[in-house]
């Protein structure tokens, strides 16, 4: 029997693995393991609650303001040892973040092959998104499996000389999620609160964004919440205090602008799914917009996700205060715009990503 570990340490993760760690899980010919580092506490543990996973190994590296030495070099350390125990045929990571970077060197370091969860995306600027563009396409040298959620992304990783029969497109596993999350009877008491007003869903995280980019944008929203009465904002904030501290400088004493605690999966997607239009620097909300036909205004200069933009559902809009404000007004004021991006569309697969990626360890491993 071949033994599979995952490995995975953030929210974004953790959504995108749990669908793969339970589809593996319903395998016989596999013994599934899996280790979060902990880079996320709150947020990492609130997914594991949601899919009913509990961790073989927790390697709880996270500390407040961790820089990115801190969150390689406790890893790097603490990983070892599981690996050398457990001695898996393969470790399976996900994405670009630095507990999937760190995880394939140590991986690469033992000699254990690596398959790559969301492989092939790219901006080719290795500092933005800061550090994840650099984190998977390092990622991309070290992984022997690909599993590619669309044809651009095996694209790219043709265009870079990687083995084609190391790329799978297998969809992406968000999908495989959200599948699951939505519901038509769904009602929340933020959700009650705005039920007579446009609902502007927000979210804001990205490092690179740290700082006055992340002013920009929050002065950007709050001119056009003050410009607009019938626009009611939540806005379920990342756990990082420097965010937290931008956003209460900006945005609090708002009355029509609610700042809350992360919320589960479930409840994100179901909000998003009845919400007017949302604002964010998120990957994974990139993803799963354009399947629920909501409008994004990307608040960063470059996307991974140019499927995204394509289905028209995505734009992206920088850090720049006026611009933001321009375009999120744009939306408010002009009809034909904002059909335009609200089409439902699916580019990121049909839901059986994790499927295929167990069929293709089944087969080839
Ligand atoms: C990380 C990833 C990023 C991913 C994001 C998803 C890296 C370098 N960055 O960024 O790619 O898009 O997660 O959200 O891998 N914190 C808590 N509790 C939590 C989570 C975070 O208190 O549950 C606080 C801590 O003070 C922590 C800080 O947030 O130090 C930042 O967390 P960190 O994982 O370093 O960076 P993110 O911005 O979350
Ligand atoms: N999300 C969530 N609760 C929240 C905010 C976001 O469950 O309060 C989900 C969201 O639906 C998406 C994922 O978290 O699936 C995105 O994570 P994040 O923005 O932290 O990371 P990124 O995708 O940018 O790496």
């Amino acid at each position: 029997m071949k033994k599979i570990m995952l490995i995975f340490g953030t929210r974004p993760e953790a959504i995108k693995m749990c669908p793969v760690v339970k589809e593996l899980k319903t395998r016989s010919n596999f013994k599934t393991i899996v280790c979060v580092t902990g880079q996320h506490r709150e947020m990492l543990d609130q997914v594991l609650e949601t899919f009913e996973i509990e961790p073989n190994y927790d390697l709880s590296i996270m500390q407040k303001n961790q820089t990115l030495f801190d969150i390689t070099t406790n890893i790097l350390n603490k990983i070892k040892n599981v690996l050398e125990k457990e001695k898996p045929d393969i470790v399976l990571v996900h994405g670009d973040t630095s507990t999937t970077f760190v995880t394939a060197l140590a991986c690469f370091y033992l000699q254990i092959p690596v398959g790559h969860v969301e492989a092939g995306l790219r901006t080719y600027d290795i500092f933005a998104p800061y550090p994840e563009e650099f984190n998977r396409q390092a990622v991309g040298i070290i992984s022997q499996f690909n599993f590619a959620p669309t044809e651009k992304a095996k694209q790219n990783l043709l265009n870079e000389g990687k083995n084609p029969k190391s790329i799978y497109v297998t969809g992406n596993t968000v999908i495989d999620a959200l599948k699951t999350t939505v519901h038509k009877d769904y009602s929340h008491p933020e959700l009650d609160w705005a039920k007579d007003s446009k609902l502007i869903f927000i979210t804001a995280h990205r490092r690179e964004n740290l700082g006055k980019p992340m002013h920009n944008m929050f002065r950007a929203i709050r001119r056009v919440m003050n410009e607009f009465g019938d626009l009611k904002a939540l806005y379920p904030i990342h756990m990082n205090p420097i965010v937290r501290q931008a956003a209460d400088e900006e945005l609090g004493n708002f009355d029509r602008i609610h700042i809350i605690d992360p919320i589960e999966v479930f409840d994100c997607h179901n909000i998003m799914a009845r919400s007017f239009l949302i604002l964010t620097d998120s990957g994974g909300i990139q993803e799963e917009a354009p399947s629920l036909g909501k409008p994004v205004l990307v608040m960063r200069d470059k996307t991974e996700r140019p499927e995204g933009i394509n289905a028209g559902t995505l734009r992206l809009v920088g850090t720049n205060e006026d611009t933001i404000y321009n375009n999120f007004k744009e939306l408010l004021t002009d009809h034909i715009a904002y059909e335009r991006m609200s089409k439902a569309s699916n580019p990121y697969g049909d839901g059986h990503a994790s499927e295929r990626i167990a069929n293709i360890l089944t087969e080839n491993l």
